[in-house]
């Protein structure tokens, strides 16, 4: 008998500051303050519910470290490993990193059975909340803001599992076309957004990460970078996904009154994309921050090194 899955999707929002490990001589970041959700998340989400299980963890911590992930997270790669209390003068000075979208448009498919219709009609709103928090943050002196898109959800194991594309909404991969069509609308809606901002906050270096663009390649083209069963979770229990919503990648099950954990792992979570349907590896994590910090996938087109300068 199941008695508990840990599969929570991305959760609420949570706010992290950290020390940079390697500091850029140009711009100099004291701090990287992420406001995002469980993809960016090192910590909070378990510190709020309970603790994360292995495998989680495994590949780069040999222990659970409170990420969603077999490793490290994209924020782990631009810079940071030890969190710190912020001091008032890093505020100014700090690198803003934002990762939202995800949940928003996961939410209305996973819960709500919302169209994509549905979902594109509540997608100002969100943004419009976006705008006041960075308005509010360049209010308290903050000046550099490094945004992600949200990915192709429609790719995304947990999402193609509890709504299943019909064959004439599925793309050439095998990825869902309404809900990628809802992410797409997202981001087009933040870059404008973002454009805004650019014009409301004259001091501002905003810069926008195309993670989609990324995140579409690796999965579309995953043999050619050395990836397998880009559709399919690492860590899962079978089904055309290996997703399983009641049973997730760490099964509780109890046995003769007594409560046993199973984990449900691949053999090789380098070579895979998503670990436990929802989240990415390590592996993909890596791969998607070494496409986006040279500013391939930016507006304006700058390294994250760069970010605290403006050239729009
Ligand atoms: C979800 O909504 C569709 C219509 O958009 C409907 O056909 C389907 O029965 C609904 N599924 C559930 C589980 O409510
Ligand atoms: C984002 O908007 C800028 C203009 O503000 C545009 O040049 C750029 O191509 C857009 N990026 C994407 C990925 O749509
Ligand atoms: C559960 O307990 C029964 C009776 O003691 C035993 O025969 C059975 O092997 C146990 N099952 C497991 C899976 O340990």
């Amino acid at each position: 008998m199941v008695v508990s899955a840990n599969m929570s999707p991305p959760t609420a929002l949570s706010l992290a500051f950290f020390a940079v490990a390697a500091a850029s001589p140009l711009c100099d970041f004291p701090a990287i303050i992420n406001l995002g959700d469980s993809n960016s998340d090192t910590g909070a989400v378990s510190a709020a519910f309970g603790p994360i299980l292995r495998p989680y963890g495994d590949t780069h911590f040999h222990m659970p470290m409170g990420r969603y992930s077999d490793g490290r997270l994209i924020i782990d790669f631009i810079g940071v490993f030890k969190k710190l209390l912020p001091k008032h003068s890093h505020f100014s000075r700090a690198l803003y990193t934002i990762d939202i979208g995800q949940n928003d448009i996961a939410y209305g498919f996973y819960y709500f059975n919302m169209t994509t219709n549905q979902i594109k009609l509540y997608i100002p709103d969100i943004l419009d909340r976006l705008a006041i928090i960075i308005k509010n943050i360049y209010g308290e002196g903050g000046r550099f803001f490094w945004i992600h898109n949200t990915a192709p959800l429609g790719c995304l194991p947990y999402l193609l599992d509890n709504t299943p594309p019909a064959a004439d909404q599925t793309d050439h991969i095998g990825c869902s076309a309404v809900i990628n069509e809802a992410a797409q609308y997202f981001n087009t809606k933040l870059n404008e957004t973002v454009a805004e901002l650019r014009r409301e906050l004259p001091a501002a270096a905003l810069t926008y990460v195309d993670i989609y663009s990324a995140k579409y390649r690796l999965i579309s083209k995953a043999s050619e970078h050395g990836f397998e069963y880009p559709l399919q979770a690492c860590c899962g229990k079978g089904g055309k996904y290996n997703f399983n919503r009641m049973i997730g990648c760490v099964e509780r099950v109890v046995v003769n009154g007594t409560v046993i954990v199973r984990t449900h792992m691949c053999n090789d979570p380098s070579v895979r994309i998503s670990f436990d349907g929802i989240h990415f590896t390590e592996a993909a994590n890596k791969w998607v921050f070494d496409r986006i910090s040279h500013g391939a996938y930016s507006y304006p087109p700058i390294p994250l090194k760069k970010a605290c300068l403006r050239r729009v």
